[in-house]
């Protein structure tokens, strides 16, 4: 059965921090997958989640099936933090999906039943499991500019040149916002202008948002949504994404929500329940609500710190400002441009792992590593 099969190939992030584990180096510094981290190298639980994983526990009467949308509550919850006061509101539906990577990839069948030929635009470069689960769906597969490699930041006159030949057989795949691996985001104006270009050419915005709250109002006809709670919760092992439809009608966006249940059923029928259901819990209560934004906005607060530790470091060391850019980046990721060689001699002389393209992940440092880490940078010639 298995005689055809070539070797595997392995995964760019899961396999470094494979890698990174094996190591048995005692400073080794790990900079790859996109997780939080405090000073002590944890990624705590956040207090709201305890909170409410008690609850839950204390209150649970069943373990029985709850249905292919997944959690109501959830779903609901969901739909009020991104798009309560929009116009989209009224004509959206959400799904409990595992992930958003299953929020994806069932986006990306969704779009390859109703359109089999709709080509789908990625960001260059964009989140590296973007382009195999479009193409998994089956959908032809485009990038557009975005980052300028020697500004680190969106080249938006290329992008939106890009953007404003797209039509109705095109799907624009947007990061919501601390874009994925380069941390550069878009403006509010070019919010503006991909809004104003898809009223006009008909091409449908598909968003991206591993981070909440921080989409730039994108007002479209038609729009879909993936989103995780993985990140912002601290849910990552939990699965918690959703999928959102917003149709041009209330009947083809409940349309699009049977074909949603058709795929789930035949892929993996109903999402997992218990990250849903903390969530839920948490968004559906003030006083948890607010203690997770408190929690939510000291982690923000040490990213931007860590960032500006990074960067001064880097002007000390180095006596110049072109590690400048790390201030102006969002969330957890920054492009730092490093090349291929650099990057492994980095893991094989200094014990510090990055990912293949030089996405370092902020958000996952101490900052008693700063000083070591800028200077086997600088070290390797960056
Ligand atoms: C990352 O980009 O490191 C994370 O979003 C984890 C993942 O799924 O790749």
């Amino acid at each position: 059965m298995f005689a055809n099969l070539p070797a595997a190939k392995d995964d760019p992030i899961l396999s470094l921090g494979l890698a990174f584990k094996d190591d048995p180096r005692s400073d080794k510094i790990d900079l790859g997958i996109g997780v939080y981290r405090n000073e002590q190298g944890e990624t705590p639980v956040m207090k709201a989640v305890s909170i409410a994983q008690q609850r839950l526990l204390d209150q649970q009467t069943t373990q029985a099936y709850i249905g292919l949308a997944g959690n109501a509550s959830y779903n609901q919850a969901m739909l009020d933090l991104l798009l309560s006061g929009t116009d989209s509101f009224s004509r959206s539906i959400a799904m409990q999906t595992p992930g958003a990577s299953g929020a994806l990839r069932l986006l990306a069948d969704l779009i390859a039943s109703a359109k089999p030929n709709a080509k789908v635009w990625l960001s260059n470069p964009s989140y590296v499991n973007h382009q195999p689960i479009m193409q998994a769906a089956g959908l032809d597969v485009g990038f557009y500019p975005y980052f300028d490699p020697v500004s680190k930041q969106v080249d938006e006159p290329a992008m939106l040149e890009k953007i404003a030949k797209l039509g109705p057989d095109d799907v624009l795949l947007l990061h919501g916002c601390c874009h994925n691996p380069t941390g550069a985001d878009i403006s509010f104006s070019a919010w503006q202008s991909i809004t104003e270009l898809a009223l006009k050419n008909g091409f449908l915005p598909f968003v991206d948002l591993a981070y909440q709250g921080f989409g730039q109002g994108l007002q479209a006809p038609e729009l879909l949504i993936a989103s995780s709670n993985s990140k912002s919760f601290g849910l990552y092992r939990e699965r918690s994404g959703v999928a959102i439809v917003v149709g041009e009608t209330l009947q083809q966006t409940t349309n699009a929500r049977g074909k949603l249940f058709e795929l789930a059923r035949r892929s993996y029928t109903m999402p997992p329940n218990w990250g849903a259901a903390i969530v839920a819990e948490i968004l559906n209560d003030a006083q948890l609500s607010q203690q997770w934004q408190q929690e939510l906005n000291q982690m923000s607060q040490r990213m931007r710190d860590l960032r500006q530790c990074l960067a001064q470091e880097f002007a000390l060391q180095s006596g110049s400002d072109r590690f400048s850019y790390l201030t102006q980046h969002q969330g957890m990721f920054s492009l730092t441009g490093f090349n291929q060689l650099q990057l492994e001699q980095l893991r094989e002389q200094h014990a510090i792992y990055i990912v293949s393209g030089g996405r370092i992940n902020v958000a996952g440092l101490a900052k008693t590593f700063i000083p070591r880490l800028v200077e086997s940078c600088l070290a390797v010639g960056v």
